[in-house]
């Protein structure tokens, strides 16, 4: 990541300027060894641990659950989903789900990474660096679901590029490129988040989406008439309630301790996260998503026409009771350390109110 590159490439200069102080050419980096018996303290943070600590039994199960539980989305059984049954008009509206999960999942892996190299540097504990890496397979995985439903569906490999057949297909693909350049716009700020705060509080909204998504899945899972979906959703959502443990887990370690800058910071996110998850557990808030007037009116018309070809996907008030029970869950555990909650009053919340959030300053992820 670009700070790090930064940080690495100021350490290796201010060593070359000790070598020079000390009269060594700068071509040469300094031979300290010859001076010193051992050599100078390490500056951090440095993304190499020499170090395996056990703290935190409880990551060590989520760790051995999520190899077990590992799956490879190929095995599904594509073959069973024959899209010939289905007209055009239904394999666009499906698509387009998966395309809208894709906006999301498709960033996760990146997203992941980035937090699983700050494990590193913050030479965390062994079980804690496993876990994010395992994240980062899990949420790779999902994001191939995507590819290979929508690959399948519509025959062309990507949703922005093809080209649609019916004027539903048409309006849908309109949405899909407004929202994959929304999504497109959080990247440098997730980038500048990471190094600025501390793991529990990127933490935070990290377990926002967890708990919004694998509520979904699950009822995505129990709905599905192909076997290949409901496959395909009841291992995301498996993956997701792990994903939920891990930072669960992390929070029970680390909040105890939190300080009052981050419990703030804390809060700014969670209203934040909420807005941007909107997109995909609700319906995206126009004050935040950068979308079309149509928009919605387009989501809707391609969810009933997938809902009427079997593809379940929950109606607007389940999607609304979902996401509030999962903000109410999140409230429970932000309670406990006296964090407040954002007043969420699109579905029912109140609390601290928070404004001025920008798709630039959020951290959120899926
Ligand atoms: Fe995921
Ligand atoms: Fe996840």
């Amino acid at each position: 990541m670009i700070d790090i590159r930064h940080r690495i490439s100021d350490s290796a200069t201010a060593q070359t300027n000790n070598g020079l102080d000390k009269g060594h050419h700068m071509s040469k980096r300094a031979k300290l060894a010859q001076d010193m018996e051992f050599p100078p303290e390490i500056e951090q943070p440095n993304v190499y641990p020499l170090s395996w600590h056990r703290g935190t039994e409880k990551m060590e199960e989520i760790y051995e659950a999520s190899l077990r539980e590992f799956w490879d989305p190929m095995a599904l059984p594509w073959d069973t989903f024959d899209v010939s049954k289905y007209s055009w008009e239904e394999r666009e509206a499906i698509a387009y789900w998966w395309t809208i999960l894709s906006v999301f999942d498709a960033s996760a892996p990146p997203v992941f990474a980035g937090a699983f190299i700050k494990t590193y540097e913050d030479h965390e504990e062994d079980a804690v660096r496993r876990c994010f890496f395992s994240v980062t397979k899990d949420e790779q995985n999902h994001e191939q679901v995507c590819g290979l439903a929508i690959t399948k569906l519509l025959e062309h490999p990507d949703p922005i590029t093809y080209e649609p057949k019916t004027d539903l297909g048409k309006r849908l693909q309109k949405n899909a490129k407004w929202l994959y350049y929304n999504g497109a716009r959080y990247w440098d700020g997730y980038k500048a988040a990471v190094p600025k705060y501390s793991l529990a509080v990127l933490f935070s909204s990290f377990l926002m989406g967890e708990m919004g998504a694998a509520t979904i899945f699950h009822q995505m899972a129990a709905g599905a008439k192909e076997p290949v979906f409901e496959a395909a959703f009841r291992n995301i959502g498996r993956d997701e309630g792990r994903h939920m443990a891990i930072c669960l887990t992390l929070m029970q370690r680390d909040y105890p301790k939190i300080s009052d800058e981050d419990k703030a910071t804390v809060t700014k996110q969670i209203r934040a996260g909420y807005l941007f998850l909107s997109a995909v557990l609700f319906e995206p808030p126009e004050e935040f998503w950068d979308i079309p007037s149509d928009f919605i009116e387009n989501q809707r018309a391609g969810e009933a026409v997938a809902r009427e070809a079997g593809f379940f996907v929950p109606e607007y008030e389940a999607k609304k009771e979902n996401w509030r029970k999962a903000m109410l869950n999140l409230k429970s555990v932000l309670d406990k350390y006296d964090i407040p909650f954002p007043a969420i009053p699109e579905v029912g919340i109140d609390g601290q109110e928070v404004t001025d959030i920008d798709m630039e300053d959020i951290i959120p992820v899926f």
